[in-house]
């Protein structure tokens, strides 16, 4: 598919991955709709956009609300006249030990609590299955040709402290392979299906924890450093420009391994 005049919806666009790659697909002359519950970033982001001279268009939205991203699809079709790149971002983290013993007694004085468990469900797994799911929604009833990237993570593999958030992320990781094959069983062949699972990059959800623990991370990549948001993005580049890239979750990690498997 050409991303030139294609229409590409990205959730979780007002930060990090999201940005970058609103900004980079509207550049390449795709029509962006911008989605993502922070208001205030979402229009600073779309602003930006639309002093580039790019065609661009932006919908606060809870993905994890069906109604809420039932309208974004809407939206972007009212909007710009299809739907064709849908990039679902939206992520959040909430890490946590599941339980943690005071060093002193021996009793757990610390757990992942089920508000923990649950916003990391909520956003990352349904979130994405919803947004997804709405996607496919109109572009089968429309005969869109479309491609779906959902955002998994290297950590699929396991991480410490993040059983939430390595549950969703190795659930997402399948749904490439499912997906594909329920859309070749249905006789629908105008949708791809290909997830990104990027290691740690550089973005605020990385760059704001502490700088020990950062330099630790960064010890363990083999690269050497951080995946930058541009990777990410030429990767997001090959996904949609080659058509025989569909059931598969591209890993871009630098050569790490999610660390819950390597110790
Ligand atoms: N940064 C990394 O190192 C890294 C690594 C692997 C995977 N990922 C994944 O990539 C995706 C993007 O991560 P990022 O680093 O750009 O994060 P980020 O925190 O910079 O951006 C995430 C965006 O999602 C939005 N969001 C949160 N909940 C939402 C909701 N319910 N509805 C709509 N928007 C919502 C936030 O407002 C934010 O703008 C996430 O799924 C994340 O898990 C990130």
């Amino acid at each position: 598919m050409q991303i030139n005049n294609s229409v590409a919806v990205i959730t979780g666009a007002a930060s990090g991955i999201g940005e970058a790659a609103a900004k980079a697909l509207a550049a390449m002359g795709a029509k962006v709709v911008m989605a993502d519950m922070d208001a205030v970033k979402l229009q600073g982001v779309t602003t930006a956009i639309e002093a580039e001279g790019n065609s661009v268009a932006c919908k606060v939205c809870d993905v994890t609300d069906e109604n809420s991203v039932r309208e974004l699809m809407q939206f972007a079709i009212d909007r710009f006249g299809s739907l064709n790149i849908v990039l679902a971002c939206a992520g959040i983290i909430r890490d946590s030990f599941l339980i943690t013993p005071d060093r002193e007694t021996g009793k757990v004085k610390k757990f992942m609590s089920t508000g923990q468990w649950k916003q990391v469900i909520d956003v990352n797994l349904t979130g994405v299955f919803i947004t997804l799911r709405e996607a496919a929604i109109q572009m089968t009833n429309h005969r869109f040709p479309g491609v779906l990237i959902p955002i998994s993570s290297i950590n699929k593999s396991g991480e410490l402290g993040q059983l939430n958030y390595a549950s969703t992320k190795a659930a997402i990781a399948l749904w490439p392979k499912i997906l594909a094959g329920e859309f070749h069983a249905r006789g629908i062949t105008n949708i791809r299906v290909a997830a990104i699972a990027p290691g740690y990059v550089e973005t605020p959800m990385l760059t704001s924890i502490d700088p020990e623990i950062l330099g630790k991370i960064v010890a363990d990549i083999p690269l050497g450093r951080l995946v930058k948001t541009d990777e990410i993005m030429s990767t997001v580049r090959f996904i949609v420009e080659n058509e025989a890239v569909h059931g598969t979750t591209l890993e871009v990690s630098g050569g790490i391994i999610g660390k819950g498997l390597a110790k």
